[in-house]
């Protein structure tokens, strides 16, 4: 049976622009929170207990207070990335637009602080093009405040729709079999029939938070969605790609307080949901290590003395001084290491754009 999705109105925006509301729907599937929460939380004892390669999921980074914290170091002039990605925005958007029909939806994943976000928006109003435009992220807070802050230059466009899907990314594909079925009326093309193509937004090389296996099933999952239900799809990626390690360090300096204040926040919500103070910060120190095989930067805990975890039952676990456990990867990943992950789901690279300092690239990516 389709279930319709709950809807969280803005409410200040939806008063100052009645008839004309942004809406936020929440996805998450409700029967599913609180099986989610003990997911976290089996995830997390599992992933401390992993003989090999302890390490927290990195969801948990990502709360309201996580995103205000990685907010603050993207901003830092030294993380370069960031702004590699605004330049190359800035300088390329009406290329990018240009892929994207006129009618289109436009999905972007894990769209955090929504920065980026407004000049690829101008970009459709410039050139013309209807889009309705859905922000999915995982925050609610982020959701609120960054459509609040886009409504104030598109609340009044006749291109630009605005929309939130508060859940994870699995929740957004499940949410787009639903909105088809049930909600396609909702955003018309401007043709007046319902939207013939999905491009999914994924920048701020989110899909890099993710082992290569990892990302390309995601992308697969979206991809084979949009097929079942006849909708044309393409992704917009935006990844950082730079290989010099000193470059890559110099962003992720770990005796920068904005990335230990970000990176810490992990342990606090590990106690949270381990509910109680396993970890205390003192007893870790963060750590960088960029790997030039894999093109992957990990970021660790690292114990500063001999620690002894107590996580309730038989689990129980020392970690010496200098043991690790890992908190985040970001893949730092050439075109080569897009392809070659696209390839094995049927996916391809069909256009790339390069920063002009070689930091970050964009690829649009289409089944084959
Ligand atoms: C690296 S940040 C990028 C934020 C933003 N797109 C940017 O470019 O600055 C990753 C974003 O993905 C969101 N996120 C992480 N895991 C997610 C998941 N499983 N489902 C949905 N959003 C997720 C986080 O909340 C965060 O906003």
């Amino acid at each position: 049976m389709a279930v319709t999705p709950a809807e969280i109105l803005i409410p200040d925006i939806s008063l100052a622009h009645k008839g004309k509301e942004t809406l936020i729907y929440d996805i998450k599937q409700v029967q599913k929170v609180e099986q989610s929460q003990c997911n976290v939380r089996q995830q997390l004892l599992d992933g401390l207990m992993d003989p090999i390669s302890p390490s927290i999921p990195s969801i948990l980074l990502w709360d309201d207070i996580g995103l205000k914290l990685f907010e603050t170091l993207t901003l830092n002039p030294r993380y370069a990335p960031f702004h590699s990605e605004l330049g190359i925005l800035n300088q390329r958007v009406e290329e990018m637009v240009d892929i994207i029909p006129s009618g289109s939806l436009l999905i972007e994943l894990g769209c955090g602080s929504l920065h980026k976000t407004s000049i690829i928006l101008s970009a459709f109003e410039r050139q013309k093009r209807y889009v309705t435009y859905y922000a999915l992220d995982v925050s609610r807070r982020e959701l609120v405040e960054g459509l609040g802050k886009l409504r104030a230059l598109f609340g009044q466009s006749k291109y630009v729709k605005l929309r939130g899907l508060l859940g994870s990314y699995e929740d957004g594909i499940g949410w787009l079999s639903q909105y088809v079925t049930t909600g396609n009326g909702h955003d018309e093309g401007d043709d007046g029939a319902g939207p013939k193509m999905v491009t999914f937004l994924w920048v701020g090389n989110s899909i890099a938070n993710f082992a290569p296996d990892d990302a390309a099933v995601l992308l697969q999952g979206f991809s084979v969605m949009c097929e079942s239900l006849n909708l044309s799809c393409q992704f917009l990626v935006g990844v950082h790609t730079c290989q010099d390690e000193a470059k890559v360090l110099a962003s992720y300096d770990s005796t920068e307080p904005a990335l230990c204040d970000f990176i810490f926040h992990g342990l606090d919500q590990a106690n949270q949901h381990l509910q109680e103070e396993v970890f205390r910060r003192g007893d870790w120190i963060c750590r960088c290590e960029f790997d030039s095989t894999d093109h992957m930067l990990r970021v660790y805990y690292e114990a500063a003395r001999e620690v002894r975890i107590e996580l309730g039952g038989d689990h129980e676990r020392v970690f010496n001084c200098g043991d690790r456990i890992l908190a985040i990867v970001s893949g730092k990943w050439t075109v080569e290491d897009i392809q070659q992950m696209c390839g094995g789901v049927g996916l391809e690279v069909s256009r790339s754009w390069r920063s002009v300092d070689y930091e970050c690239e964009f690829h649009a990516i289409r089944p084959q």
